[in-house]
């Protein structure tokens, strides 16, 4: 447990990342399928404080460890726009950058100005701009080129100042609505909440590592191909193509029907693999195989986890 810089200093003078680790921030995107044999780095560093402003934005810096949604509650309270929709999202400051995390028409890069740590596993601080991180759908440098060569500890997020929301999810839009222009932070805040609570299952009470698999994203053509032979195909634009919703694809070869002892997906969301009590790592493996596998008989379309699975 890393609570201060103190034990950030401690944990390289220990060279500690020349063995084998694992950084973990609350482990909720995460699928273990044994015990790590190695050290498990946890963040704990506590901190979030306006840095900067200027005529439209403030600049706030928050510690790693700091947990996602207390962030989020913080810009609300200040009345900072543009983190409100992804409230409510497990797991912890340091780790919203890696896989760019989003919910209902937002996405993380969106507000993150620079993100700050340190190169492993020597120890030489980085900061990195927001174009320097290679943000996509779900998918960063520190998935990539950084995979385990960097230890993310700060991030600095540029927040507006003026009233602006994001409404292009049709549900949050909806259920918005008649608020007209009385609408606030707070209101949406508990929106999302609202429409989380009602697909998602809450993970303190059910083990679950949210959307078990990316959307996935086809050609135009092939999704000519495949809106020929099946109707009401969900599809959005995307920067290379249509991206589709996995969850849709899962549902129609009749995985809400299916549950293997402990393991079966989410009752209002196929996109997300529950554990119910005591199914083994390997278990949920199996099932998650047999999941890509159907979608690829039916569709031809690969569906990759973005869960990240510890082997
Ligand atoms: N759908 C089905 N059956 C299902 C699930 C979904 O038909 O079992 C259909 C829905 O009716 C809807 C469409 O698929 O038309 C999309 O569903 P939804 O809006 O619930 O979103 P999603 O694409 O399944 C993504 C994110 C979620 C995020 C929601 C809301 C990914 C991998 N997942 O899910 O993120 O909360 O959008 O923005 O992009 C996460 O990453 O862990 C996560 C929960």
């Amino acid at each position: 447990m890393v609570e201060n810089d103190q034990d950030i200093d401690e944990i390289f003078q220990r060279k500690i990342f020349t063995r084998p680790f694992l950084l973990i921030g609350e482990g909720s995107n995460m699928l273990f399928t044994k015990d790590f044999d190695g050290t498990v780095i946890k963040l704990a560093t506590k901190g979030i404080e306006i840095i900067n402003e200027d005529d439209e934005h403030v600049y706030v810096r928050a510690a790693g460890g700091e947990d996602w949604s207390d962030f989020v509650r913080f810009t609300i309270e200040h009345e900072l726009y543009g983190a409100e929709n992804l409230i409510g999202i497990p797991g912890l400051v340091g780790s919203c950058p890696v896989q760019n995390i989003g919910a209902y028409g937002s996405e993380v890069k969106d507000i993150i100005y620079q993100v700050e740590g340190y190169y492993l596993p020597d120890g030489e601080p980085f900061v990195l701009y927001n174009e320097e991180c290679h943000f996509a759908y779900r998918d960063s440098i520190f998935k990539n080129e950084l995979k385990n060569r960097c230890w993310i500890t700060e991030v600095v997020f540029k927040l507006k100042k003026e009233k602006h929301f994001q409404l292009n999810y049709k549900q949050l839009a909806d259920n918005l609505a008649p608020f007209g222009a009385d609408l606030t932070l707070e209101k949406v805040a508990e929106t999302v909440l609202n429409i989380r609570n009602s697909k998602l299952p809450d993970i303190t009470k059910v083990g679950c590592a949210g959307s078990f698999f990316k959307n996935p994203v086809v050609s135009e053509a092939k999704f000519a191909e495949l809106s020929a032979k099946f109707d009401q195909l969900v599809h959005y634009p995307a920067p290379n193509g249509i991206k589709l919703a996995a969850g849709q694809l899962i549902e129609s070869c009749g995985w809400k029907d299916i549950r293997r002892g402990d393991v079966s997906v989410y009752p209002t969301q196929a996109l997300v693999i529950v554990n119910w009590g005591n199914a083994k790592g390997s278990e949920v493996v199996a099932y998650y195989q047999d999941i890509i596998q159907s979608v690829q008989e039916k569709y031809g379309i690969l569906i990759e986890p973005e869960v990240r699975i510890i082997a």
